[in-house]
């Protein structure tokens, strides 16, 4: 499954690497722009990150057939997210509302590689695997970071800019998401396995050497 997760993770990150330039290009707004040209040169180096990750794990081949209906080539979760952006984009609209929309498609993107990068990283920690385990948590803190901005680049301004006066229609979204305090982050289901099972731990650590 930690396989799996770092092919699902890698072809995330080849597709936001090739879907990213339009994003660039649609967006107006000078901080959304830089933000997005940031997160570009960070994907590369995520992508390259999951390159050496992969290199790791093939040191040990998965049995024959196992789980193969899961590693298909493609991740169509970040496939949908990115169809979903660019119908979006392809909408006229006010420019002011394209960056907030953009800004929307990115955090969905980015929430989608939080849960995966999340996900690895518990496997990892289980399987006592802790260079691949620390090389997940640097790419899981940097999504973090990149969806901080983001809200903040959202709730500051291009909402406020994309939002007639006097109008209650708000990004409600984007809202929620400035209010997450530190300590209640987007986490998935399995990120913090020691905190609830010790014992299934311990099993799995064994099973794995
Ligand atoms: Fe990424």
């Amino acid at each position: 499954m930690l396989k799996h997760e770092i092919n699902d993770l890698y072809s995330a990150e080849e597709q936001i690497i090739d879907a990213l330039p339009a994003m660039i290009e649609k967006a107006r707004d000078r901080k959304l722009k830089k933000a997005l040209q940031d997160h570009l040169k960070v994907t590369e180096t995520q992508k390259r990150r999951l390159d050496e990750i992969q290199k790791r794990l093939e040191l040990e081949p998965a049995r024959k057939g196992f789980l193969s209906a899961l590693f298909a080539k493609k991740c169509k979760g970040m496939q949908g997210l990115i169809e979903e952006g660019e119908k979006v984009m392809s909408e006229e609209m006010d420019p002011d509302v394209m960056d907030a929309a953009i800004v929307g498609c990115a955090q969905k993107i980015e929430h989608y590689e939080i849960c995966g990068y999340g996900t690895a990283r518990a496997y990892a920690e289980e399987l006592g695997l802790s260079a691949v385990e620390k090389a997940l948590k640097t790419s899981l803190d940097e999504e973090y970071k990149s969806d901080d901005l983001l809200t903040e680049l959202a709730v500051r301004r291009l909402n406020k800019e994309a939002t007639p006066r006097g109008s209650r229609v708000v990004n409600q979204r984007n809202i929620q998401g400035n209010k997450r305090r530190k300590g209640s982050r987007i986490k998935s289901t399995s990120s913090t396995p020691k905190k609830n099972s010790s014992s299934r731990t311990t099993r799995k650590k064994s099973v794995a050497r």
